[in-house]
């Protein structure tokens, strides 16, 4: 995720920019920077940090340009410093181009521009479109995007501005948002519609596939192949606050709401054509994965069930042991590790002082470390021998969601990546599972179209105080994640049990009033976990279970029931804890709660 905004107009455009760019800060905060169309050609000022820092390394120079492009990082290629700062140029500084998404097929063609010469600067994805663009210096320059636009794959929304048409802007979109603002002699393109909300309220939305070139007097939208396209325009009925959080009420609800999104950004171009995993950036020898005899894996909170989860499919997968620790305890009990170690450390912000901490102490013992986390170039991706990033774009709300459920296709990616480099998974077993894994963004979009329902069912426990969560084997995990939702947003005392243990002393708390959800989606167990449900509605606690679709075994246990799609049962956890997470949503919701910002909780810990 980052923030695109550009202008064409008569306004100097400098301001604008900066204005436009500090509205879009909430999809990242890497780097900031801006291209302006000066007399001279293309200025471009860059600066690794917030708005605020490139407003400092601007000052003193004021621009009489009136077009211009600008764009806030969140670094998904390349470390986040200034020289990976967009605008990207070519080779002549002739063209600069800000982009947000990502070029699959990048390296390769970087590899081809190398060899015909190009030189480059960064090490982004984006700089191959400045230099696709640069070969392209005959053709007009909406003509030379569309041709970049067809060799480049993956998800890409762009803005380009090239010296020789000084009043245009030339906009592409795949996959990632890109909406045109539309106003009287002049005109805006904006990853977002904060960015140019002060200064109109008309916009038209670009579909997937479409080149818009942008001009004070009006706009040209076209297809891949050169068609023209009429613009549909609306206008925007939001306000300042409701659009920065996408119409949403907070961050939270929108976050819940990017999940497929971002589930499909952590999947992309993780794949190779004979559709296994396939793990660039992470950079390990084959023959050291093949080396491990043990692997641990410590992280803290929500990415701690993502470890409890990721036991499951590593153990299932690669018959290698796993140990999980919470990290604040694990360096501690002494733990036995060598070089035959792998330690995974998983954490969104890659800045846990606990974690750091687990992980340091793991590599002193002479252990590999992989990172999962979701910030480029965190204190933990480099602490690693080799990262693996979740792509989430950044979290603003305080409690995980969209970073928890990156963290779970993560790790089942990791622990595909590692079983057939070890050879204990046949391909086809590989292939059936990473199937399974496309289809889980539709799936968890069916799920969020029950928000208002499960809305509805939670007004019915506003008065409750006391919620079990249970769920045996790989719906443990996602028993503990809507527990801790429900305490962390809603200040209710949530329980999260593995269902089979509740006989050995926590049932003599169930009783009339207290809500038990059980998570009973596809599993080998889900017959045991049917029958500790039946034992928690013997004692008259209520029941609400999370089944898969078309489980009437289930439903006859339960007095509320949500249903979700089926899925592999390893799989299943990310679409079960949806309903989860919306729930503790509305019970916070209900209580009048600030669910963004928590009480006693910070986004980030970095104390011990
Ligand atoms: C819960 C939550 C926390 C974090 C924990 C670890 O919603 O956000 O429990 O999961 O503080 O943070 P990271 O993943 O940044 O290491």
């Amino acid at each position: 995720m980052c923030g695109i905004v550009g202008y064409v107009g008569p306004r100097p455009v400098q301001p604008l920019l900066i204005g436009g760019l500090r509205r879009l800060e909430y999809r990242g905060y890497d780097s900031a920077g801006m291209a302006i169309l000066e007399e001279v050609g293309v200025e471009i000022t860059r600066k690794a940090g917030r708005v605020a820092d490139l407003e400092s390394e601007l000052e003193g120079r004021i621009s009489n340009g009136t077009t211009g492009i600008g764009h806030t990082r969140w670094a998904t290629h390349g470390a986040p410093n200034t020289t990976n700062a967009h605008p990207h140029a070519d080779c002549a500084g002739s063209v600069a181009v800000v982009h947000n998404g990502i070029i699959e097929n990048w390296a390769d063609l970087k590899a081809d521009l190398i060899e015909a010469g190009h030189l480059f600067r960064s090490e982004t994805d984006t700089e191959v479109v400045a230099h696709l663009i640069e070969d392209r210096a005959d053709l007009p320059l909406d003509e030379a995007v569309r041709e970049a636009m067809r060799l480049a794959e993956g998800a890409l929304a762009l803005a380009v501005v090239r010296n020789d048409e000084p009043e245009l802007i030339v906009g592409a979109r795949r996959g990632s948002p890109l909406v045109i603002g539309l106003g009287d002699g002049e005109n805006f393109l904006a990853s977002d519609i904060p960015a140019f909300l002060e200064y109109t309220r008309r916009m038209a939305v670009l579909d997937d596939d479409r080149i818009v070139a942008v001009r004070p007097g009006g706009i040209t939208i076209s297809d891949l192949s050169g068609t023209i396209v009429e613009p549909v325009t609306r206008e925007i009925e939001w306000d300042l606050d409701s659009a920065e959080k996408g119409g949403f009420p907070d961050f939270m609800l929108k976050e819940i709401f990017e999940q497929p999104k971002a589930i499909r950004d952590t999947l992309r171009g993780r794949l190779d054509s004979d559709g296994l995993v396939r793990l660039l950036e992470l950079e390990l020898d084959v023959e050291i994965a093949r080396s491990f005899d043990k692997v641990f894996v410590v992280a803290c909170g929500t990415s701690f069930h993502a470890a409890m989860m990721a036991k499951y499919a590593i153990e299932r997968w690669t018959r290698l042991p796993v140990e999980i620790d919470i990290a604040s305890e694990f360096r501690y009990r002494d733990p036995i590790l060598d070089g035959n170690t792998l330690v995974v450390g998983i954490s969104q912000s890659g800045e846990t002082l606990d974690t750091l901490a687990a992980v340091r102490y793991a590599r002193a013992q002479g252990a590999k470390l992989i990172a999962v986390t979701n910030v480029v170039d965190s204190a933990m991706a480099r602490e690693a021998d080799a990262v693996l990033y979740t792509r989430a774009g950044p979290e603003i709300g305080v409690a995980a969601t969209k970073t928890f459920t990156t963290q779970l296709i993560a790790m089942q990616l990791l622990a595909l990546w590692l079983a057939h480099a070890r050879g204990s998974l046949d391909d086809a077993v590989i292939q059936n599972a990473v199937k399974a894994m496309f289809a889980l963004p539709d799936q968890v979009e069916e799920v969020l179209r029950q928000s208002d329902g499960i809305r509805e069912m939670s007004e019915q426990w506003t008065d409750r105080r006391d919620f079990f969560f249970l769920g045996r084997s790989a719906a443990f995990p996602v028993a503990m994640e809507g527990a801790l939702k429900l305490k962390e947003i809603a200040y209710l005392r949530a329980e999260g049990y593995p269902a089979g243990e509740m006989k050995h002393g926590p049932i003599a708390l169930i009783e009339e009033g207290v809500v038990v959800i059980g998570v009973a989606t596809n599993s080998h167990v889900k017959g045991k976990m049917l029958s500790n449900m039946q034992e928690m509605r013997a004692r008259s606690g209520t029941i609400l279970l999370v089944l898969t679709e078309g489980d009437t075994e289930g439903e006859a246990v339960a007095d509320e029931v949500i249903f979700v799609p089926w899925a592999p049962e390893l799989l299943s956890p990310v679409t079960a804890v949806v309903p989860l997470q919306l729930l503790a949503y509305w019970l916070a919701k209900q209580r009048g709660l600030d669910v963004d910002k928590p009480r006693n909780l910070a986004k980030t810990v970095t104390v011990e």
